[in-house]
């Protein structure tokens, strides 16, 4: 049994990158000893961003077969990526091989004291989870590899808690829809580039596209059985994805009462803003290491309520929210009493209004 908190990330993309800074920079208030992360690929770009990773106070892990390509670049790694896990409280996965990694490595150190967690790509990892949404669906012992689910999943989700009071029961939700209109590729990457608008194929029969599919499995951890589809479509753009939602109710609301509920719940920001960039600007300025955790920023003019159904579109503080549940079961893993009043540091990064 590891006697200190100490997390291990692996990967440093999108996700990884910025989960170290955080971990690292806010160590002596999540009650860390020490963050170590693994990089996968030895090359001379990254490394800026390894030593960056590294002043910030984070340990370099690696493969053995890649140390001497590190010390060539200047790099020390302190540890085997094994040695890693073996030394760690919880380990975060930020891969898009979580699956598989699972298999191959982390269930031979699955002695009960770890957890285990990876990203939205890897369905089938373990227990779906969002911060916020199904918090009392974890069992402490028994949930040792956790799924933190899709940035567009945790919105979908945070939708539907709030505007259709889906929580402890479905509340008035009938059914929903979703388009996710999504940026083509992060400002982290160069790739990926496509000249038009792609539309998405409907591949699950039931629900469209995975991101109603995430949304369904992730609320049957809490019993319920959603009626949901979505679509998907990318954009030739870097910036945040956006969802265009109807959600139809068993009742009437009038609109002031769908706006009073999006502002009365701490985890949706609103906004005034309809373009994308405004809300990403603000990120980089306020947000911490440029991110917004709020689980969606939905645009104030875009919502409009006929009758029974609600209709709007909003945006998705892509891995601002997936950060946040990554952080939130760290923190319920090794701090069993007071792992909630640690993510009140967080607080100051979901904006009600942006
Ligand atoms: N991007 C987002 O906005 C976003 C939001 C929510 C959730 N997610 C989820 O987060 C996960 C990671 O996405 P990302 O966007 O952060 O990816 P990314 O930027 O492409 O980074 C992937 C990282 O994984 C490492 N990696 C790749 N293959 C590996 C392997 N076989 N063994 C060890 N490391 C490996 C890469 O290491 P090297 O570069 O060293 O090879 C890189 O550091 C996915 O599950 C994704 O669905 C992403």
């Amino acid at each position: 049994m590891q006697e200190r908190n100490v997390v291990h990330v692996v990967g440093t993309g999108t996700i990884g990158e910025p989960l170290i800074g955080i971990l690292s920079a806010m160590r002596r208030e999540f009650g860390i000893d020490e963050v170590s992360f693994h990089k996968a690929t030895p090359r001379i770009t990254d490394r800026p961003k390894l030593m960056a990773l590294q002043q910030k106070g984070a340990t370099l892990a690696a493969t053995p077969e890649t140390y001497d390509e590190f010390r060539a670049m200047g790099l020390n790694p302190q540890y085997t990526h094994l040695e890693a896990i073996e030394r760690s409280k919880v380990v975060i996965d930020c891969t898009p091989v979580g699956n598989k990694n699972r298999k191959d490595i982390y269930e031979q150190f699955d002695d009960g004291s770890r957890v285990f967690m990876a990203q939205g790509s890897e369905s089938g990892f373990g227990k779906p989870f969002a911060r916020g949404i199904n918090d009392s669906a974890l069992i402490r012992g028994e949930d040792r590899f956790i799924q933190v689910v899709s940035c567009n999943t945790h919105n979908i989700a945070v939708l539907l808690k709030t505007i259709a009071g889906v929580n402890g029961g479905t509340g008035l939700l009938e059914n929903a829809r979703f388009l996710c209109i999504r940026r083509a590729s992060d400002i982290s990457q160069s790739g990926s580039f496509i000249p038009a608008p792609e539309v998405g194929q409907h591949s699950d029969p039931d629900f469209g596209t995975h991101h109603a599919a995430d949304a369904v499995r992730l609320f049957n951890t809490l019993g319920h059985n959603l009626d949901l589809f979505s679509s998907a479509m990318k954009l030739n753009t870097q910036y945040m994805h956006s969802i265009h939602f109807t959600i139809r109710l068993t009742k009437a609301l009038d609109r002031e009462d769908v706006l009073r509920r999006l502002r009365d719940e701490r985890r949706v920001s609103v906004t005034d803003k309809v373009s994308s960039a405004q809300i990403f600007s603000f990120g980089r300025d306020h947000g911490i290491f440029g991110r917004i955790l709020n689980q969606t920023v939905v645009s104030v003019p875009t919502v409009a309520v006929r009758g029974n159904e609600v209709v709007g579109f909003c945006f998705t503080p892509q891995d601002g929210n997936s950060l946040l549940s990554s952080l939130c079961v760290a923190l319920w893993h090794m701090h069993e009493h007071t792992w909630d009043e640690r993510m009140r540091t967080l607080r100051p990064f979901c904006f009600p209004e942006i």
